[in-house]
Order: C-alpha cells, then sequence, then structure tokens
C-alpha cells in the first residue's frame, strides 16, 4: 500500500493530468477540455494523487443528469496496484456526498476487465450495456453504487 496525498487539481496540473491521460488511454481527453475543468468553467472537480511532486493519478468527478459520474480515474502504469486508485476513489465519493450526491455512476469499456474488477470491488453494478458508445466503436457498461461507497 502506498500513502499518496489526495488534494484537488488546479489549473497547475493541466501538464501532469494530461501525462497521465495520455500514458492511460487511447484517446486522451483534449487539453483544451481539461484546462477548462480546471479553470473552474464547468462544475468539475478533479482530485490528484501525489507522491511528492509527481502525479501518480487522478481522478474526475462531473455532475450528470440525476447524479454524479466518475467521469474518469486513472493510475501511472508503474505505480498501480498498490491502492492509489482506492485512495482516489475514497476522495471522490466523500467529495459527491458533501456535495448532497446519493449515487455515484460511471461508463467503463466492456473489455476493460482490470477497470471493472476494480469497480465491481467497491460496490459498482452494471445497469446497462451501451453498445458504440465510446469514439472507435467500443461498448461501454454504465455502472453505478450508492455513496458512500464502502471502501
Ligand atoms: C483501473 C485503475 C485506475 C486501477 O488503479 P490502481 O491504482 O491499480 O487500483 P488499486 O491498486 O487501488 O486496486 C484496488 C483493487 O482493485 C482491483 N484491481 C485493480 N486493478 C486491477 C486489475 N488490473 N485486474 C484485476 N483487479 C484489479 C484489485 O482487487 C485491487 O486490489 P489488489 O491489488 O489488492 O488485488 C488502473 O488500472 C488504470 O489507471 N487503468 C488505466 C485507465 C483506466 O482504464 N481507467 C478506468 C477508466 S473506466
Amino acid at each position: 500500500m502506498f500513502l499518496p496525498d489526495i488534494r484537488f487539481c488546479t489549473v497547475k496540473d493541466l501538464d501532469r493530468i494530461m501525462r497521465v491521460e495520455e500514458r492511460s488511454f487511447d484517446s486522451p481527453w483534449p487539453r483544451d477540455l481539461v484546462r477548462r475543468d480546471l479553470s473552474g468553467d464547468t462544475a468539475a472537480i478533479y482530485l490528484g494523487a501525489f507522491g511528492g511532486d509527481i502525479m501518480l493519478g487522478y481522478a474526475a468527478l462531473f455532475p450528470c443528469e440525476g447524479g454524479a459520474e466518475l467521469a474518469s480515474i486513472a493510475v501511472l502504469p508503474e505505480y498501480q496496484r498498490r491502492g492509489v486508485a482506492s485512495q482516489l476513489l475514497l476522495g471522490i465519493s466523500e467529495v459527491a456526498v458533501a456535495l448532497g450526491y446519493g449515487r455515484l455512476r460511471l461508463h467503463v469499456k466492456v473489455t476493460s476487465e482490470g477497470a471493472r474488477a476494480f469497480y465491481e470491488k467497491y460496490g459498482f453494478t452494471s445497469i446497462m450495456l451501451k453498445p458504440g458508445y465510446y469514439e472507435g466503436g467500443a461498448d461501454a457498461l454504465l455502472m453505478e453504487s450508492e455513496l458512500p461507497l464502502k471502501i
């Protein structure tokens, strides 16, 4: 178990978030979109996990129709399986509860078995298959859990 510092991100974290994005996803989020979120122009909330100056991972919470969505969570490959995402998810859960949300949802690629195992460990269940949800046509599962999460 690794104990990173978990804190809210600001626009100063943009480069570090993009580095995690680019190393984690085939289609990283556009830099301008993330910058807009971090500038406070949207209701998005980003938490970062830090080991000193290194951002090990981050998670993003977006309000959505009827609740809150964990829009992204990613940890640098060399820091995975050390509990970093679990601590980010705990932080996101606490922020969402503080904002008054009772449920948290997310989308995950059907083929991302590791991510699905991670979410299932913390009580998320699949509620809907969304064929062709992702750019490139991959299918998504919509998963959901009550808040607070049991971490
Ligand atoms: C999914 C992801 C965020 C998990 O991050 P992490 O820091 O490695 O997760 P944790 O160490 O907190 O894992 C907690 C538990 O979740 C489960 N888990 C996590 N990754 C897993 C994997 N690849 N395979 C199976 N189970 C996994 C395990 O039960 C793990 O506990 P254990 O290590 O004691 O067995 C990380 O693999 C990642 O960044 N993947 C690429 C980006 C991505 O797919 N994000 C999800 C988008 S929907």
